[in-house]
């Protein structure tokens, strides 16, 4: 009779594992997930790429439509395209090619590196060009230090309809696997 009780507590053990995989599964795999980036120097490329890879999700990169110089990028320099287009909220630098098709994504993560504690102006380009009503906007970054900030509420001000997280900031070395683990957490 134990070993009766034991096998039945067993198999319901397994049904129950069973449906908690099916579950998960479930929840990722009938949503369809862009990761769109910006990357000034590569860093955030890399992150994107792997959390695209480990999630099957589709990957766009958000090319500016005229790419930034190193001069561009120094942030020592008032004066440099960077420092401008940061100053200034309503910049909105042109991006070189749209996503095809936006209207197929339930879930869209959106990477970038931190420029002056924040999502650099292209992203306010990117979050301004979509209609991303009913959808979730995931945003993640890299930086030399900052967390993610404000990122995720400006991006929320710019896409009203649609839901934006918060976010995480993710060292340039962040594994696959914490990445999944991370996003399976929010959706
Ligand atoms: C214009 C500019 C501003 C930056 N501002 C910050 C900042 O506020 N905090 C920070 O930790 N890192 C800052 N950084 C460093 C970048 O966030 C970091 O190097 C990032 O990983 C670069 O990513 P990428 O290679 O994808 O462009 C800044 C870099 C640039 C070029």
């Amino acid at each position: 009779m134990k070993k009766f009780i034991t096998s039945i507590l067993m198999s319901l053990g397994i049904i129950t594992a069973y449906n908690t995989n099916a579950q998960e599964n479930n929840t990722m795999e009938n949503k369809k997930i862009l990761v769109a980036y910006f990357s000034a120097t590569g860093t955030t490329a890399k992150v994107a790429e792997k959390l695209a890879n480990t999630l099957h999700a589709d990957l766009f990169e958000i090319k500016p439509e005229h790419p930034y110089t190193e001069a561009d990028l120094n942030w020592q320099n008032k004066q440099s395209r960077s420092s401008i287009e940061m100053a200034d909220r309503s910049s909105r630098p042109a991006i070189a090619s749209k996503v095809e098709d936006m209207a197929q994504y339930d879930v869209v993560f959106v990477g970038f590196p931190i420029w002056w504690y924040r999502e650099p102006s292209i992203i306010d380009t990117f979050m301004s060009s979509y209609d991303f009503a009913g959808k979730t906007i995931i945003p993640f970054a890299t930086s030399g230090m900052s967390g993610i900030g404000d990122s995720g509420k400006n991006m929320q001000e710019l896409a009203p309809k649609a839901k934006v997280l918060t976010g995480q900031r993710f060292s340039s070395d962040v594994s696959e696997e914490k990445l999944k683990s991370w996003a399976k957490g929010l959706f």
